[in-house]
């Protein structure tokens, strides 16, 4: 099992540069204190990136982007490369969050592109894959996680591998109220960890695999004290710094 745990804050499309700015100062304050036991991140809109950036200079609180594209400069009206984001201050970038999945079009190659596109340029991505309710339902959830994770790492290293992160988020879970059950997740988070074996077994076991939809202070600690549960990716709760420092705490224990 990995190390350190990792607790992330994916901001979605929430704040202002004002705002994410005092976020982010609320969140240093809070956070910091763990930042011996536990790792964080914030991931705000693009266009906060540099307000949030600007507060956590200095600090061990890490930054990241939701979304990146994979070509470095070009005629692409809208998009943001990883050289940007590393400019912007990023250290981690989110690649192929389900809503980008399910509202953007992005597609397993998309995802692939971005995942190799973020090592280059030296940021940490943070794969997300995860199932739908029909896809649970019809006992296809091991089978799409699957399909998505080797996807998305097709053609990297053991070194490429050993730099990111994997998101478990199903994708009923997420802003629903509607947590996994412990042992939903280590059932999931553990047939991740078998693949990632194969691609990358020197890594694998040090590779974080985060848990994503619902998490809350009050139902943090028991799903993070599951063997293959690495960390959380946090969406509402990361919008409000007692509740993400609530998480936090979950990840000492
Ligand atoms: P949620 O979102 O915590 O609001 O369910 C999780 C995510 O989408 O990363």
């Amino acid at each position: 099992m990995a190390g350190k745990k990792f607790i992330c804050g994916n901001w979605k499309m929430y704040r202002t540069a004002a705002e994410a700015g005092a976020l982010a100062r609320e969140v240093r304050a809070a956070a910091e204190p763990y930042a011996d036991k536990v790792e964080v991140a914030i991931v705000p809109p693009f266009t906060a990136l540099w307000a949030a950036g600007v507060e956590l200079k200095g600090s061990r609180i890490g930054l990241g982007a939701q979304d990146v594209f994979w070509e470095t400069q070009g005629a692409f009206t809208g998009e943001v490369s990883a050289p940007m984001l590393v400019d912007a201050g990023c250290r981690y970038v989110l690649a192929g969050h389900s809503e980008r999945r399910q509202f953007f079009g992005d597609t397993d190659e998309a995802v692939r592109k971005k995942t190799r596109a973020a090592l280059a340029a030296g940021l940490h991505p943070i794969v997300c894959v995860g199932e739908t309710l029909p896809e649970r339902e019809s006992g296809r959830t091991l089978e799409v996680v699957g399909r998505q994770v080797r996807a998305a790492l097709a053609g990297l290293d053991a070194g490429e591998i050993a730099r990111l992160t994997v998101a478990y988020e199903p994708v009923w879970a997420i802003g629903t109220g509607k947590t996994a059950t412990s042992e939903q997740a280590q059932e999931v988070h553990a047939a991740l960890r078998a693949i990632l074996r194969e691609l990358a077994p020197a890594a694998a076991d040090a590779i974080r695999i985060l848990y994503g939809g619902s998490v809350k202070p009050d139902n943090a600690a028991e799903l993070l004290s599951q063997p293959d549960v690495d960390g959380a990716l946090v969406g509402g709760a990361s919008l409000k710094a007692l509740d993400f420092t609530g998480i936090i705490q979950g990840a000492t224990r």
